[in-house]
C-alpha cells in the first residue's frame, strides 16, 4: 500500500477499500527473540531548546528480508526519543511531508493547549485540500511549532499523533516515539543509568505476505457495519518491542532501569519475567514514587507506563530471562528477551526514598464519566466527541474527583491533569495503581475514582478512551480549565 494509494485517507474521511484483503496471506515471522533489540535514536537539538522532525513516509525492514512502509517522526518507527530537562522549555517544529494531516500529542505533558495536540489542530502536507472539515479545524500548513515548557517531574512520556477520526490508522503506520524528562531530583539518585537504561515501546502489528503493515477496515467513517475487530479495538499477532519483533537484548547481570511503555492501539499485557523474577517499580506514569513497590507483575493497558528496574544478578550468567505477556497465548505471550551474558560491576541502587512527590490536594467537586458503547459508537456520558463541547470546566489550581466506569476495558487518559487512583469499586487500588498517572485501565463495569489535579494552563484539554480505535469511534470529551 504504497503513499498514493492513501489518498483516500488524506481528504474524504472514508477508509479506502482494499481489494487485496481477501487474498492476503500471512508474512513468514521470525524465530522469537533473535532480531537484537534497537534503541531509537536520541533526538539532538538543531541549536538550544530547538527540534526539527519531519514526518515522512520510509520503507523499514521490520521483519527479517521484508521492508515494511511506515509512517515515522524521522521516518523512523519508533521515532527518536526526546530527552528532555525540567525547566529547559523546548520548541519542536513538526513538519509534516505526509499525504494526511497530522496533530501531535504529547502524552503526559503539562502542555499549553495551543501545543496539546487537539484532534482538529492540524499540520496539513503542501497541497493539502480538506475536503472533511470539522468546525473549529485550524489547519497549520506543512509546519508547526509546539512549544513545551517542561514544568514538570522528571517522568516517562511519550509523543503520537492524535489526528482526529484517524489516530488509530496513523499511530498504527509508525506515529510514535517516547519523551524522557529528567530532573536534579532524579539525578541525584544512584539508579541505572546509561546503557542500563532501556526504553522500551512495546506494541503489536499484523503484516501481510509483502511485510507491509495490515490494519482492517473499519468502516466506521463511511457509515458501514462495524466489524467486530475493528469495534473492539485493532490487535496484531506479532509483539513488537521498539519496533523489532519479539527482540532480544544481552545484559551483564547488574541492575537495569526500564521504561515500559504500551504504545498498542487496543492491546492490554500483564507483564511478568520467566523464570520468574521481580520488577522493582520506581516511576508511574507522571514520575518517580515516593518509595520502590515491588511487583510481579505488571499489568498495563495502551497509553500507561511503568518505570521500574530488574536486577539481573538474580540470575545465573547464561540465563535467558523472557518478558512474557500472561494474558495471550501462543506469539503474543511472548515480549522480549534478556540474556546475561556476563557479570559487572554495579554501583547503582534503588533507594528506600525515592523522591517527593506532590501530596494530594483536596476534591473540590466529583463528576461522573461513563465509557459505553452505543449502536454505532463509543460514547462517553452518552455523547460521541464533539470539539469545543466541553463536559466540564474544572477551576486552575484545584482537583477534583473523577469516576470513571464503563461496559468494556476502557484505558482512560485524560490531558493536561495528572491524577492518583483513590478507589477501584470503592475498594483500595491495586499496588500498580500507585503514584500519579495519567491513564487508567477501566475494568468492565468497574468504578474508579480518580483525583485529578488541574495545574499549569487553562484551556481546551480532552479526556478519552486510549484503546484508538474506540478514540477514533468518539469516545472522547473535552474539558476547559478555567
Ligand atoms: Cu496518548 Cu490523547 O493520548
Ligand atoms: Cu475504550
Amino acid at each position: 500500500l504504497g503513499a498514493a494509494g492513501l489518498g483516500g485517507l488524506a481528504g474524504c474521511g472514508r477508509l479506502p477499500e482494499r481489494a487485496g484483503e481477501l487474498l492476503a496471506g500471512a508474512a513468514p515471522l521470525p524465530e522469537p527473540f533473535t532480531v537484537p533489540l534497537p534503541i531509537p535514536e536520541v533526538a539532538r537539538p538543531v541549536s538550544p531548546g530547538r527540534y526539527e522532525v519531519t514526518q515522512r513516509v520510509a520503507a523499514v525492514e521490520i521483519l527479517p528480508g521484508l521492508r515494511t512502509e511506515v509512517w515515522g517522526y524521522g521516518g523512523a518507527f519508533p521515532g527518536p526519543t526526546f530527552e528532555l530537562r525540567r525547566g529547559t522549555p523546548v520548541t519542536i517544529t513538526v513538519r509534516n511531508e505526509l499525504p494526511v494531516p497530522t496533530s501531535t500529542h504529547l502524552h503526559g505533558g503539562v502542555t499549553p493547549p495551543d501545543s496539546d495536540g487537539y484532534p482538529t489542530d492540524l499540520v496539513v502536507p503542501a497541497g493539502h485540500s480538506s475536503h472533511h472539515s470539522h468546525p473549529g479545524e485550524v489547519l497549520h500548513p506543512v509546519t508547526k511549532d509546539y512549544r513545551y515548557p517542561v514544568e514538570q517531574r522528571a517522568a516517562t512520556l511519550w509523543y503520537h499523533d492524535h489526528r482526529m477520526d484517524f489516530t488509530a490508522p496513523q499511530v498504527w503506520r509508525g506515529l510514535a516515539g517516547m519523551a524522557l524528562v529528567r530532573d536534579d531530583e532524579e539525578d541525584a539518585l544512584p539508579l541505572p543509568g546509561g546503557e542500563r537504561e532501556l526504553p522500551l515501546m512495546i506494541c503489536d502489528r499484523s503484516f501481510d505476505e509483502d511485510g507491509s503493515f495490515r490494519y482492517p477496515d473499519g468502516g466506521h467513517h463511511g457509515g458501514a457495519a462495524l466489524d467486530a475487530e475493528y469495534l473492539e479495538g485493532v490487535e496484531g499477532d506479532v509483539i513488537l518491542v521498539n519496533g523489532a519483533p519479539w527482540p532480544v537484548a544481552e545484559v551483564s547481570a547488574t541492575r537495569h532501569r526500564l521504561r515500559l511503555l504500551n504504545a498498542s492501539n487496543a492491546r492490554r499485557y500483564r507483564l511478568r519475567l520467566s523464570p520468574g523474577g521481580r520488577f522493582t517499580q520506581i516511576g508511574s506514569d507522571s514520575g518517580l514514587l515516593a518509595a520502590p513497590v515491588a511487583h510481579d507483575e505488571l499489568p498495563i493497558s495502551p497509553g500507561e507506563r511503568y518505570d521500574v528496574v530488574v536486577d539481573f544478578s538474580a540470575y545465573p550468567v547464561g540465563t535467558a530471562v523472557t518478558l512474557v505477556n500472561t494474558l495471550a497465548d501462543g506469539p503474543a505471550g511472548n515480549v522480549m528477551r534478556f540474556v546475561v551474558t556476563s557479570r559487572g560491576r554495579d554501583d547503582s541502587a534503588v533507594p528506600p526514598v525515592l523522591s517527593r512527590p506532590p501530596d494530594r490536594p483536596r476534591p473540590v467537586a466529583t463528576r461522573t464519566f461513563d465509557f459505553r458503547r452505543t449502536d454505532d459508537a463509543w460514547t462517553i456520558n452518552g455523547l460521541r466527541y464533539r470539539p469545543g463541547a466541553p463536559l466540564a470546566r474544572p477551576r486552575l489550581g484545584t482537583a477534583e474527583v473523577w469516576r470513571l466506569t464503563g461496559d468494556f476495558h476502557h484505558p482512560v487518559h485524560v490531558h493536561l491533569a495528572h491524577f492518583q487512583v483513590l478507589a477501584r469499586n470503592g475498594r483500595p487500588p491495586a499496588a500498580t495503581d500507585a503514584g500519579w498517572k495519567d491513564t487508567v485501565d477501566v475494568r468492565p463495569y468497574e468504578v474508579v475514582d480518580v483525583l485529578a489535579r488541574f495545574d499549569g494552563h487553562r484551556g481546551l484539554y480532552m479526556l478519552h478512551c486510549h484503546n484508538l480505535e474506540h478514540e477514533d469511534m468518539a469516545m472522547m470529551a473535552d474539558f476547559e480549565v478555567i
